[in-house]
């Protein structure tokens, strides 16, 4: 079982960012996390989750370390029994406010993976995206969550603004081999409706080869295990996404999976502290499970169970075979280039 907690708070809003975020709303952060509490109580008899079973709790965000640490005290308390032994602990951070203490009583609490929001280490381009931090904080944040302890450190990078060059990027990438992290998560700019960036193409280049020269850069040193997602360390939380697990996701905008259900909470953080319950059910049939690992399997390392394709899935499964775009190791479809997986995956699905 996974676990996604989401924190709807941030210091400042970049200008790419559509996540459900907060700035001027720290003021309601007891009161959410109260009803973050009472939801989890609800999801932990839903998904009947047994002692020592929760493999993976992700704490993402929005920005989780715009919360004091002292927030999550009764959050940790209330799951610790429910952790499996070796149980991978992520929390996403922002150069700007994971400090010292804040890192240390993460730590504590047994947190024993960090993501920091870095985006770029050129100032430039920070200004650009609009992040609240320079180069120099995001370096000191990570070798600090290092001296704390953390020893599975990942960083996000961005990739594809009209800033970026092979120069631009091979700083940020040479930099980041630079530290001790065990992991970069690389997305393409998305230009998303709602944000400051939504509909100015200037902003974004488009090239499609940018994204084969930072990977290729990247699996100099970290396995590509999904298409944005390189690693000496894998995560367990992403790979359990991508194998379709059950996962519960707390906090307002979280979504939950079991079975063949999905659930929604709602977006609005005010209708989420006054009804944290209040969570609308997808029901997903048969061909939509099978197409979504379809397009997970082939994005990532973890590839597709030949057992869940049809008659003519398998046909058209031979033909990507004869092309040299899959491969097939024991019963399962390998994709070799996870930045075709959704045409391969639409072909495949007919
Ligand atoms: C929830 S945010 C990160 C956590 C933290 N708030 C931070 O910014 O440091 C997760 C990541 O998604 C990526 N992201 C968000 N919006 C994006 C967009 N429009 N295009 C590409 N990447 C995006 C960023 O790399 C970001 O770090
Ligand atoms: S990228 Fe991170 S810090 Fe920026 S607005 Fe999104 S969630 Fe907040």
């Amino acid at each position: 079982m996974l676990l996604y907690v989401h924190i709807p708070f941030c210091d400042s809003k970049c200008f790419y960012c559509s996540f459900n975020s907060y700035v001027e709303k720290h003021h309601l952060k007891v009161a959410y996390i109260n009803s973050l509490l009472k939801q989890l109580d609800f999801e932990l008899k839903r998904f009947e989750v047994k002692k020592k079973s929760i493999e993976s709790v992700f704490i993402g965000g929005g920005t989780p370390s715009t919360l004091d640490a002292l927030y999550y005290e009764n959050f940790f308390k209330k799951i610790e029994p429910y952790l499996k032994e070796n149980v991978e602990i992520t929390v996403e951070a922002n150069p700007n406010s994971a400090k010292q203490e804040w890192l240390t009583n993460m730590r504590n609490f047994g947190v024993n993976r960090i993501s920091f929001g870095v985006q770029s280490f050129d100032n430039k381009k920070l200004k650009f995206l609009g992040r609240s931090h320079n180069s120099k904080q995001a370096i000191n944040a990570v070798e600090n969550a290092y001296r704390c302890g953390f020893e599975n450190i990942s960083i996000d990078i961005i990739y594809e603004t009209a800033l970026d060059t092979e120069k631009l990027l091979k700083k940020d990438i040479d930099t980041a081999f630079r530290l001790p992290i065990n992991h970069i998560s690389a997305y393409a700019l998305t230009l998303e409706e709602n944000t400051p960036f939504f509909g100015k193409k200037e902003v974004k280049k488009d090239d499609e080869y940018i994204g084969y020269f930072i990977a290729d850069m990247i699996k100099e040193k970290f396995e590509q295990y999904e298409i944005s997602n390189f690693g000496n360390y894998k995560s367990k939380h992403n790979l359990g996404y991508w194998q379709h697990r059950d996962y519960i996701g707390v906090g307002c905008s979280a979504v939950g999976f079991l079975k063949n259900r999905r659930f929604y909470v709602c977006n609005d953080i005010e209708e989420y502290i006054k009804e944290p319950l209040k969570i609308s059910i997808e029901n997903l049939s048969n061909e939509d499970l099978i197409s979504e690992k379809i397009f997970l399997g082939f994005r990532s390392i973890v590839g597709v169970d030949i057992k869940i394709l049809n008659e003519n899935m398998l046909k058209r499964a031979e033909i990507l075979k004869n092309e040299n775009k899959i491969y097939e190791k024991q019963n399962r479809l390998y994709n070799k280039n996870f930045f075709l997986a959704d045409e391969i995956a639409l072909y495949l699905i007919g």
